[in-house]
Formats: C-alpha cells, structure tokens, sequence
C-alpha cells in the first residue's frame, strides 16, 4: 500500500527500474485520457512496458484492465506518456492515482501534458471541440498532499498561481493559430464521478466557474506542481451539460466524441512538445 511515508521510497525504485530500461531520460510525461489512445500511434516506440510489469504501479482488480507506459521519439523528443490512467472512481487512493507523476518526476520529467475528456458547460462550447485548460478547481473529495508531506517531493504548502504553464499555453496557441486549428480555452472542473452530472450539478459548476467538468486530471496536476513540474491540459468537450443534451451523456457517446477530436489533440500536443 502506498502511503505518504513510503511513497518517495517506491516511487524512487520505481524510476530506477524504468530508467533501467530505456536508453534515455525522457524530456515530457504524457498521459493519454479517454478516447484519446491513438496519440501513441505518434510515438516512434522504444519501449511499451505493461503496467502489471511495473514494480509498485497501481494493480487494477478489474478484468481485462490494460494500460501500458510507453518510452520513445515524439516531435524529436524523447517522451513516456501513458496508456490509460488511473481513475479515483476505481477505487484507487489518492497516492495511486498519482504516483506515475511521482515516478515521472524522479525519472527527471519536468514537463508534463495531460488530456482528458469532459462535459462543457459554457454555453459556447460544442461537441467535439477542443480546450485549453487555463485553470482548474478542485471538486474531489480527498486531496492528493493530504498526510504527512515528504520535503524532498516538494512543500508542505503549493503555490497554485499557474497550475498550467503560461508559456506551454502561449505556444499551443501559436501554433494553432498558424494553422488554423481552432481551440477554447477555459477552465476544468474535476469531480470523483462515477456518475455524470445531473442538470442542477451542471449548473452548479457553470455557475462556480467552470467551462467544462470531468472526473480526472486535478489530482495528477496537484500532485506535478507539488514538484515543480510544468504542465499543459487539453481536454475535449465530448457531452453538453443542458437541458438539450444531457440525455444523451453516456461513456459510448464521450468515446465516439472524442475520437472526432483526436487528430487535433494529436496535431497540438506533438507540435507543443516540439516547439517548446
Ligand atoms: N461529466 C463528467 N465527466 C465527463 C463528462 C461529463 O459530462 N464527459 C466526459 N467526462
């Protein structure tokens, strides 16, 4: 079991093990949310090692649960991104959820992105279209740092002023202004699911502040800035929280929608681990 006293030990043999096995220190840490898979088929791939072969990753109870990380050449530089991430829906703990970030870290990531599917809320947004996350607010309801704070990982207490680096934001965006790829931007609002929102909750988190909401993605963002990391955020808005389409939200629906956003999420993330 993972807790905050042992976590910098397994998390530091954990990335030895890994390191032993890759020919490089990879620059950026990506994970691949729902849907969104296929952005591996980018990676030129070194090594694609399976979870359940990784010493004190998390193991999943359920059946036919597969997940791999994957080491090779994105946009000419060396990354690990991972397939599948792990949700605290499943049952995981905090400390679970986000112990490929403390792994990331220990290898010598410094940069992380992170995708995900979610459900807008602002009015504006479509199906399919794609989100800058800006900013986030924590809606889950235990915190990753919660327990005793191991210092050599970062301070007790984080400054939370630019969760999502500015400069990654400015070059996402450049970029697909130069190509005319269109893009929002705004902020991610993560909840424990499993259940989506009803009507009153998806007006509820419009009314907070949020552009979109979804049931991953803040815990592994608390925990990259609790080290130090940069991060980016994209997210596809794969189901509209109204009246109009809040009947039709269920996972084949978030599947199928995020597909459709793929190759830009694709394009964008590439090009940003190039560029920056
Ligand atoms: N709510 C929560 N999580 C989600 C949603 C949603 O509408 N869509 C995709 N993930």
């Amino acid at each position: 079991m993972l807790t905050p006293e042992n976590l910098y030990d397994k998390a530091r043999e954990t990335a030895d093990h890994l390191l032993d096995l890759t020919d490089e220190i990879p620059v950026y840490g990506i994970v691949l949310g729902s849907g969104l898979g296929s952005l591996a088929e980018d990676i030129e791939i070194d090594v694609e090692i399976p979870y359940k072969n990784i010493p004190n990753f998390p193991v999943s109870t359920v059946e036919g649960h597969k997940g791999s990380l994957i080491f090779g050449t994105l946009g000419g530089k060396y990354v690990m991104a991972m397939n599948g991430r792990f949700h605290y829906y499943e049952g995981y703990s905090m400390y679970e959820v986000t112990f490929p970030e403390r792994v990331m870290k220990l290898m010598g990531i410094n940069k992380l992105i992170v995708s995900n599917a979610s459900g807008g809320v602002n009015p504006h947004f479509r199906i399919g279209d794609v989100m800058i996350i800006t900013d986030h607010i924590n809606f889950f309801p235990e915190h990753p740092l919660r327990g005793k704070n191991d210092p050599r990982f970062g301070p007790r207490f984080v400054n939370m002023s630019e969760p999502y680096s500015l400069k990654m934001i400015e070059t996402a965006e450049n970029y697909a202004k130069s190509k005319g790829i269109s893009y929002r931007k705004g902020v991610y609002l993560g909840l424990q699911g499993p259940t989506f929102e009803t009507l009153a909750e998806y007006k509820m988190v419009r009314t907070i502040g949020a552009d979109a909401v979804g049931m991953s993605t803040v815990p592994e963002v608390i925990v990259a800035k609790h080290m130090d990391m940069e991060v980016f955020g994209i997210s596809v808005i794969t189901d509209l929280g109204d009246e109009e389409f809040i009947k039709n939200v269920n996972h084949e629906e978030v599947i199928k929608a995020a597909k459709t956003a793929e190759p830009v999420v694709r394009d964008l993330v590439k090009n940003l681990v190039r560029l920056y």
